[in-house]
């Protein structure tokens, strides 16, 4: 007889771990990395200082700030053979695939992938991270059939990261809101790709494997493709004035609206808040294009709330607003994903080193509906 089992479809509702990284409150809309509100480290905190605390579990004190920092540094140059390998993809690859494979290519410069020695561990994070970024504009300048520019290391984390990939230093405002954008972008607990970088650490394999097998998870639109899917809905859009019928058109074909809903939060995202309050401040100061998305963006978030925020628990989720806030710097939308996954990164790096302190390998099961003891026939013997 046949057992009966219950499926969590999608792993919905179960507990992997225990953690002391992130908490996501979903009722109540709220977000702590390591305790601290987000808010608080949105407005007062750095990318630098977020990668420290989410990989030492600690705010640093300045001196420690300070060491973090000029680490971080000395890990941004990438070596000519990844160069090479972002100069041989062909500028219609994806750029979130070249990622994946140029990450890949970080182990073997490492002389020893895997430890099993915290310290050591959290040094190879610091290695992804910093090496990352730079990976990434790197990407941004060959897809745009410009050459790759070195790291400039009188620039914090957010602001060469811009220079890299446009040639130019940002202002301050510009500066402020990269750093943003990787704040709120560094860690959200187990989700699809955090978890599938624990199922490829859980086996032992090496901490740039599990950061590999993350950039794979990342590449959906129902996860890190979110932000791409949304700018792409707003420019069909195209005028302010086609919002709500557009939105109406397609829900009513049952279509889902992207940077909307989220398996936890269902009241609004509070990334997605503070994105929103950049959005404001941005309006007006952009290209025409721009603020044109900004408009249809504001517009679909007020109708898509009457419709489905209180009623259905869909709100907007941190992608959403993400998108007209790269443009505004200048990143394009083939780039988002590459970003996003940059910054996440830290959050992938210190869930690894975390389960690595009691590590148990994931092997769930799966409820069998096939035939059993079926007969073999020769293949003459087959219909
Ligand atoms: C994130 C997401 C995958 C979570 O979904 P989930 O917990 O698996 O829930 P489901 O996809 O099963 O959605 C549940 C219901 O809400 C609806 N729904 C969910 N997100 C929706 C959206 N963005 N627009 C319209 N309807 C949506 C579904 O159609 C479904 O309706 P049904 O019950 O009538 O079939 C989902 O909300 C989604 O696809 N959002 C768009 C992609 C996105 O923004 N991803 C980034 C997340 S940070």
């Amino acid at each position: 007889m046949e057992e009966t089992v219950e499926i969590k479809e999608g792993l919905q509702g179960v507990y992997i771990t225990k953690s002391s990284i992130c908490k996501v409150d979903g009722q109540e809309g709220k977000l702590y990395y390591r305790g601290y509100k987000i808010e608080d480290l949105a407005n007062y905190s750095s990318y630098e200082e977020v990668c420290y605390l989410l990989l030492y579990g600690k705010l640093p004190n300045s001196k420690e700030l300070v060491d973090f920092t000029e680490k971080m540094k000395k890990e941004r140059e990438i070596s000519e053979k990844t160069k090479d390998i972002i100069r041989k993809f062909s500028k219609e690859a994806q750029t979130l695939d070249v990622l994946r494979t140029a990450m890949s290519s970080l182990s073997a410069d490492d002389g020893k992938p895997y430890s099993d020695n915290e310290s050591e561990n959290i040094e190879k994070a610091i290695k992804i991270i910093a090496k990352t970024a730079t990976i990434s504009a790197a990407i941004g300048r060959i897809k745009d059939g410009k050459g790759i520019l070195e790291p400039d290391n009188s620039l914090n984390h957010s602001a060469n990261f811009l220079y890299m990939l446009t040639d130019k230093k940002p202002d301050k405002d510009s500066e402020k809101l990269m750093d943003i954008m990787f704040i709120l972008h560094a860690e959200h607990s187990s989700n699809a790709s955090t978890f599938a970088t624990l199922v490829a650490c859980s086996t032992l394999a090496d901490i740039y494997a599990g950061v590999t097998a993350g950039v794979a998870a990342l590449k959906g639109p129902l996860h890190g493709g979110a932000d791409e899917a949304a700018v792409k809905m707003m420019k069909e859009i195209g005028s302010p004035d086609n919002t709500e019928n557009y939105i109406e058109e397609a829900l009513a074909g049952k279509k889902k609206i992207m940077g909307f809903g989220h398996r936890v939060y269902k009241t609004y995202d509070p990334r997605a808040k503070i994105l929103k309050s950049y959005l404001d401040k941005i309006k007006g100061n952009s290209g025409g294009e721009i603020n044109k998305l900004i408009e249809i963006s504001l517009r679909a978030e007020k109708m898509m709330i009457d419709k489905l925020g209180k009623s259905h628990g869909i709100w907007p989720n941190v992608d959403f607003f993400s998108g007209p806030l790269y443009l505004h710097l200048n990143i394009k939308p083939e780039l988002f994903d590459t970003v996003f996954a940059s910054s996440r990164t830290v959050g992938w790096c210190a869930h690894v080193i975390e389960y690595w302190r009691n590590n148990k390998l994931f092997r769930p099961l799966e409820q069998y509906e096939g035939s059993v003891d079926l007969v073999y026939k020769n293949i003459s013997e087959r219909s």
